[in-house]
């Protein structure tokens, strides 16, 4: 089978990867591997926007100070500068794309940005295009990415593992050279070859049964990249956002913390404001806080949610600032002027992931990780609200950037093996791959959730591993297929997080542990290095 072969491979179509791919299409043509479909990944999502110092009362110093405090010890104070000092330089070419933020006029008739405000912010410092930021950059960014003729965007493509010179016994240092892909459509499985891999494949809440997160987010770059022997930092810091909606027909609806910006309340379903018995902040704590004490009343009265209550405000101002919120709530039959609105926290983003330098570069040559996918430092044991896309913005762009000055270095070319699939045949039992899915999500619910304890962690950590054997022991078995695949990745990615958050005896940002309630003095991070086990083939 002829090796398909690029000069630059992106796993991931977010903002990160499509950030990544329009800067070195300046270089040579990039191959941008989609899952799914290119708008299906976080980004798109993303409804509150970018955290970026733009406000002239505003000061990096204190967006750095709120970044800090959130991410509770943990986030380096140089990353968390490094990435906040390029923000508005990032900005400023998305709106040369074509991107448009919200303003509004002073009376003076001078327009500024209007700033929204979120948990953990000591400033309104939010660029937003009404309440879906993520939809309307990823529209952006595809469009012009589908007209750029440098760049090749395939759907319907899903990475399988990595393919690194070690494992395919090429002589010479350890480099990536690429990755198996499985196309969706045609069953095939072909490696794709690239002088340089960069990993942008977004998020995991998949892992739980709950979550904000599209389907898409199987946790496969985090897995991957451990499979191939990648150090894993943080993976304990899973951040549960804690207002998605609460109702039968809606699957992963969030309800942006931009409406707690405006001055919703949390409620119990008495009526009774509970969060200022948790923290001096009320409804606008950060995230962690916010999901613990939510969980707290939930598991307290035996409630199913609690509500998040924006009827003070008039209909009009919510029409104007939460236009799809409104229509989407109102489809619920949930009128946000009038009535209050169910919500439970669910999992939202990984703070954790690959270790990568804020350039993408990280222990293996040619290859790269940028976006929720990596670990840079910026986010420590909580995210603070709307950083991710900045993260993803700044560290896509430095990714091309340090690609571009590096990359003829890889340009050699390798022989890679084809798939083999071995004596594996097609399965006529689906039926274990889906009991498996649910097991691995109900196991990671109820036992590495939004509150934890030694003997929970032990309990899931039993489960996965046997689980796991049994994933192995089919995925050798049977022709590999998308489910099959996502639940070898979930089922990695649980094992992960089970395992950072047993070395953690301490509660610290986003991981709480009942029977460790409190900090302790040691601010190290959390990294799993294990030996590559090579794509099961
Ligand atoms: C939100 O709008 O609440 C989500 C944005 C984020 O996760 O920062």
């Amino acid at each position: 089978m002829k090796t398909n072969s690029y000069d630059f491979l992106v796993i991931g179509s977010g903002l990160a990867g499509l950030t990544a791919a329009m800067e070195l299409s300046k270089h040579g043509h990039v191959l941008v591997a989609s899952k799914v479909n290119a708008s299906e990944c976080n980004s798109f999502y993303a409804q509150g926007g970018i955290a970026c110092v733009v406000d002239p009362e505003d000061t990096i110093e204190a967006h750095v100070a709120d970044t800090l405090s959130t991410g509770s010890g943990l986030s380096d104070p140089k990353i968390v500068e490094q990435i906040i000092q390029d923000g508005y330089a990032r900005i400023a070419e998305l709106e040369n794309l074509g991107i448009e933020f919200d303003q509004r006029k002073l009376k003076g008739k001078k327009t500024v940005y209007d700033l929204g405000q979120e948990g953990g912010h000591s400033h309104r410092r939010v660029l937003h295009a009404g309440d879906i930021t993520g939809q309307s950059m990823m529209k952006v960014l595809i469009k012009r990415a589908l007209e750029n003729s440098n760049i090749t965007i395939r759907e319907n493509l899903m990475a399988i593992d990595l393919i690194t010179t070690d494992w395919i016994g090429h002589p010479g240092k350890n480099r990536c050279v690429g990755a198996y892909f499985l196309d969706k459509k045609s069953d095939e499985i072909f490696p794709i070859h690239a002088a340089c891999t960069i990993l942008a494949s977004g998020g995991l809440g998949k892992v739980y049964p709950y979550t904000s997160n599209p389907d898409v987010a199987t946790g496969d770059g985090v897995a991957m990249a451990w499979r191939a022997g990648l150090p894993i930092r943080n993976m304990e810091f899973v951040q549960f956002h804690p207002t998605c909606l609460y109702h039968p027909d809606a699957k992963s609806f969030l309800i942006s913390e931009a409406v707690r910006g405006e001055g919703a309340e949390l409620k119990d379903i008495r009526g009774r404001s509970f969060m200022e018995d948790f923290d001096a902040r009320g409804s606008l704590a950060t995230r962690d806080v916010t999901a613990r004490a939510i969980d707290f009343i939930m598991k307290k009265h035996g409630d199913p949610y609690v509500y998040l209550d924006i009827s003070h405000r008039s209909e009009s101002f919510l029409r104007e600032r939460f236009p799809n919120l409104y229509a989407a709530c109102l489809r619920y039959g949930i009128n946000m002027a009038t009535d209050p609105i169910p919500i439970v926290p669910a999992a939202h983003y990984s703070c954790g992931g690959v270790v990568a330098e804020v350039n993408g570069t990280t222990d293996l040559p040619g290859f790269y990780a940028c976006g929720e996918v990596a670990s840079t430092g910026l986010h420590g044991a909580n995210r603070l609200a709307s950083n991710s896309l900045l993260e993803a913005l700044v560290c896509g762009y430095a990714t091309a950037t340090e690609i571009s000055n590096v990359w003829e270095q890889f340009k050699e070319s390798v022989s890679i093996p084809d798939w083999k699939c071995g004596e594996a045949v097609s399965s006529d039992e689906a039926v274990v791959v889906e009991h498996n899915w649910n097991e691995v999500r109900t196991a990671m619910w109820d036992y590495v959730g939004i509150v934890r304890t030694e003997r929970r962690l032990a309990r899931a950590r039993a489960r996965i591993r046997n689980l796991r054997q049994e994933i192995k022991q089919y995925y050798g078995d049977y022709l590999v297929t998308s489910d099959l695949l996502e639940l070898r990745n979930i089922a990695d990615v649980a094992e992960l997080i089970i395992r950072s958050a047993e070395q953690r005896k301490e509660s610290r940002g986003l991981h709480y542990m009942a029977d460790h309630p409190d900090a302790t003095e040691n601010t190290t991070d959390t990294i799993i290095h294990d030996k590559p086990g090579g794509p099961l083939t």
